[in-house]
């Protein structure tokens, strides 16, 4: 990856961390809305507690940290079937969305 991209990326972690501990109303209610239509909430629930033993909570997790995995599910870096192929669908700002989405649960 040339260098370049690699201050975007770290650029994006920034700012979806910083922008988590004051997520703004109408951002948090996209996330919503995005977390049913790309399926999220079949596992992880609208409020991010998991559906089943299998599926983690991931209300309350650090939204860095979540959309660095989310990220790490697309590049295959992190492997786990189900995931991989959730991220799939994903680009970098809906990844950063539905983790200060539901960071904020
Ligand atoms: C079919 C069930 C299912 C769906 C749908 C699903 N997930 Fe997951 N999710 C899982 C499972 C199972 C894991 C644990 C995978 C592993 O062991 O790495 C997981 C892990 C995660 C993690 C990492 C949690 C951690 O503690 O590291 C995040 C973040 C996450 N999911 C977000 C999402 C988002 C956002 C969506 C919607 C785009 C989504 N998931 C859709 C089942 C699902």
């Amino acid at each position: 990856m040339p260098i370049g991209n690699r201050f975007v990326l770290i650029g994006l972690t920034a700012a979806g961390m910083l922008l988590t501990g004051c997520g703004r109303p109408a951002d948090i209610a996209g996330g919503a809305a995005l977390a049913a239509e790309t399926g999220c909430v079949a596992c992880h629930g609208t409020n991010g507690r998991g559906t089943g033993p299998t599926f983690p909570n991931i209300n309350g997790q650090h939204a860095g940290y979540m959309y660095e995995q989310l990220r790490k599910y697309r590049s295959g870096e992190r492997v786990n079937v189900i995931m991989n192929d959730q991220a799939q669908q994903l680009t970098n700002a809906q990844m950063e969305l539905l983790a200060r989405y539901y960071a904020a649960q």
